[in-house]
């Protein structure tokens, strides 16, 4: 039962105990509240937690941890050794935000304070930040991945997913690159910005491996803003892999609601069960590289019926794990009417951290 689901696999040089994963979750809760949530999920067998958004920038909020300074490294490592020390594997999803600080340091000082007015500000600012960036800037940037990583090694962290979202989705973007230089207009060279963050880590750091979260646009009809079409997925996929990176995590791009990128129940477009696999199928087909398949996955049945099926190589769940933190050991003792399973309400996981309201799940 469910052999697929449990066998193990290997991501460049690093050995999974199995093929299921906690998808990268930024959680509005402390340090603590954090590290008990990763390790009740590690502790139920999961082979590998992907630790969302660790920035490469020093933090600009109380509750966000970077990887960029020695404090952040300390940080970090009580995450990653509680996990460790609860059986699973852990990955550093470095991460650069397409937010122009400076755009946001001036909004507050106009006295603006409410969080939906400034969101829509920054949105709006992406464009403009990515087509104008200087060139220093963006060796500045690329350094500072290739800094984190290293940090992240010291961390203890097993593997690192580059967030292939956000800025550098935004780069790769048509949408919002317009730049005139190397860096902007053909599919090339909007892969250039991700390409020389790859590159830059790969040349220093041998070992580690490096999974890539590819975020892809969805057209007729329009989801996503950042992020790669479906038809320039082949020319990523096959440059990245070309760079040394080890999987890919393949999923929806944002920039447009968080209610498609984290569909809730009545989606009108992303209603069912593995909603975002038909893009990893895309880049199933230009890679032999392991490809993690992730969106409102939750069924034990589905979940070994795509990866027998060679759809996906493994999977990753946030909401169903922050439902149900046991999935995995009620999985491996045949309890599967046990699980208590996801309504995709996003109350009080994607909704709260919106509202800075208590994180958790309703089925708490
Ligand atoms: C509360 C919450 C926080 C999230 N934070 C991140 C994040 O930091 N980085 C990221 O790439 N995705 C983040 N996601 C998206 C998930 O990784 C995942 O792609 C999405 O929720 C769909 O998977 P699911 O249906 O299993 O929840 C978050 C999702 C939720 C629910």
């Amino acid at each position: 039962m469910y052999c697929n689901l449990l066998k193990s696999i290997k991501i460049g040089n690093l050995e999974l105990k199995n093929r299921v994963s906690f998808a990268p979750t930024s959680m509005g809760l402390n340090l603590e509240e954090r590290i008990d949530k990763f390790c009740k999920i590690a502790k139920s067998g999961v082979a590998l937690i992907t630790i969302g958004d660790v920035s490469v920038r020093s933090s600009f909020h109380k509750m966000a941890l970077s990887l960029s300074n020695e404090d952040g490294i300390r940080e970090y490592k009580k995450i990653v050794d509680a996990i460790h020390d609860s059986g699973a594997k852990v990955s550093a999803q470095i991460f650069c935000s397409d937010y122009d600080m400076n755009l946001i340091r001036n909004t507050m000082k106009l006295g603006i304070t409410s969080h939906d007015e400034i969101k829509k500000i920054m949105d709006d600012g992406v464009k403009d930040y990515v087509t104008n960036m200087p060139k220093e800037e963006i060796k500045n940037i690329i350094e500072m991945f290739r800094v984190t990583t290293l940090n992240a090694k010291k961390a203890g962290f097993d593997m690192i997913q580059i967030h292939g979202d956000r800025l550098i989705g935004s780069f790769s973007s048509s949408i919002y690159n317009s730049r005139i230089d190397e860096y902007g207009g053909s599919c090339d060279n909007r892969s250039r910005f991700a390409s020389e963050i790859i590159s830059s880590i790969r040349n220093d750091i041998k070992d580690i491996p490096i999974d890539y979260k590819l975020a892809v646009r969805q057209e007729n009809p329009h989801y996503g803003n950042a992020g790669v079409l479906f038809c320039e997925v082949e020319h990523f996929v096959k440059k990245f892999e070309s760079l040394g990176v080890n999987s890919f995590h393949v999923t929806l791009a944002n920039h447009s609601k968080l209610e498609d990128t984290i569909p809730v129940n009545n989606h009108p477009y992303f209603k069912d069960e593995g909603c975002f696999l038909y893009l990893a199928d895309e880049v199933k087909k230009h890679t032999i590289l392991p490809v993690c398949g992730v969106g409102k996955l939750s069924s034990p049945d589905f979940i070994e019926n795509v990866i027998s099926n060679n759809r996906v190589d493994m999977v990753a769940m946030s909401r169903q794990l922050l439902a149900d933190s046991d999935w995995l050991q009620k999985v491996r003792e045949g309890r599967v009417d046990d699980i208590k399973k996801c309504c995709y309400c996003n109350k009080k996981c994607a909704d709260a951290l919106q509202t800075h309201s208590q994180f958790g799940c309703i089925l708490d």
